[in-house]
């Protein structure tokens, strides 16, 4: 089937990209002896998951638990949440702990003791990794702090856990202007980790892991010395961001939304894909502005640089016509590259699966929505 048998909007995932985006990271992690576990929360798919553990990952990452239930129901047998979950949900993490090899992290006395008691509680021993802030100021330990390492070793006497290492997220990394940005925040970050590990094992800390994971700094990061698990998400699918971090080139960029082009005015056409399709997410580093970049054919080769989308409603694509005029007219289909797969693939029941223009599958993302 051609993909504009389709109805639109219709997000498309290009079989041979993603393949081959799983080959080439996992490479790497293999030529420099680092293990690959792949963020899931990307394409929310046990199938996409089970490609990349059949290429070499050693499992995967999960963000929420209602999205490691639907892989490990799938049957992915090894999960990382590397997202504070809280020990409220200390029954779920049981029941899944009776599928899975799970793991999550902590950066918080009251949080490690919370899951401390309940797995005590419950008799069970679940892996924890401590976070560590690298410069992103989300989640993590501050590595600055005097009792870092001591709040590491304190984590790995609690009953009920077991201590592996260490983990942290460069996400300040997707607002790095240049390689050399993105080298030194690789670099930063693996000297931080090291820094905390070895106060923790002053301690009397056992380390077996240091965990970094982001799709920018991938490339560095995996050549940092005493780095033991990478965890990009986007690589999969890559996207308009990844293009502008130099992350990736537009022909690896795997995920599309074909869309058609509804009306056309003086100055402007309007596509059917809205911020309910394309996400409101910007592209940090793109050389243009606009909610995504129009392709001037179905082949996604080329980039139309008339075409600006300059505003979406939940509906609508109000694409700018810069130089006042363009073949595209009402009926038209066109491919868009979002700018940031991950939310748009979160956005749809399923995907088509395509080579080229030819639709040779559907897929579910199955844990889209599993948002708890
Ligand atoms: C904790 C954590 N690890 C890994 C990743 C994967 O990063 P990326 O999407 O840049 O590949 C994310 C992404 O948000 C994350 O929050």
């Amino acid at each position: 089937m051609h993909i504009t048998e389709l109805r639109t909007p219709a997000v498309l995932v290009d079989v041979n990209k993603v393949r081959s985006n799983i080959t080439r990271m996992q490479a790497a992690a293999t030529a420099n002896g680092v293990r690959l576990r792949p963020h899931a929360k990307t394409h929310k798919s046990p199938v996409i998951a089970r490609w990349q553990i059949e290429q070499g990952a050693v499992g995967v990452c999960c963000q929420k638990l209602g999205e490691a239930e639907v892989l490990a129901a799938a049957g992915i047998e090894d999960i990382r949440l590397p997202y504070p979950v809280s020990p409220t949900n200390a029954d779920r993490v049981v029941r899944l702990l009776d599928r899975t090899r799970l793991s999550l992290i902590v950066d918080h006395p009251l949080v490690a003791r919370g899951w401390s008691d309940a797995m005590h509680a419950a008799g069970r021993t679940l892996d924890v990794l401590v976070k560590v802030d690298v410069g992103y100021h989300r989640c993590g330990i501050d590595p600055a702090l005097p009792d870092a390492g001591a709040f590491v070793a304190q984590v790995g006497t609690l009953p009920g856990l077991r201590l592996t290492g260490l983990l942290s997220h460069a996400g300040h990394a997707y607002q790095a202007q240049s390689d050399e940005e993105l080298r030194a925040i690789a670099a930063a970050e693996a000297r931080l980790l090291h820094q905390v590990a070895h106060a923790a094992r002053a301690h009397g800390a056992t380390i077996e892991e240091i965990s970094v994971g982001a799709t920018p700094p991938a490339r560095f990061s995996v050549r940092e010395k005493g780095i033991t698990e990478l965890r990009p998400g986007n690589y999969v699918y890559f996207d308009r961001m990844q293009v502008g971090l130099g992350s990736a080139t537009l022909g690896d960029c795997a995920l599309t939304v074909l869309a058609t082009v509804v009306t056309k005015h003086l100055d402007r056409v309007i596509f059917d894909c809205g911020s309910k399709t394309l996400a409101m997410d910007q592209a940090r580093g793109a050389s243009q502005p606009g909610h995504g970049l129009v392709f001037s054919g179905l082949d996604t080769v080329a980039p139309d640089d008339n075409l600006r989308i300059e505003q979406l409603s939940e509906e609508h694509a109000k694409v700018r016509v810069l130089n006042g005029s363009t073949r595209l007219e009402p009926g038209d289909r066109v491919r868009v590259l979002p700018n940031h797969a991950c939310v748009v693939s979160n956005l749809v029941n399923e995907i088509a699966l395509v080579e080229g223009d030819q639709v040779i599958d559907r897929l579910a993302v199955a844990a889209r929505g599993m948002i708890t």
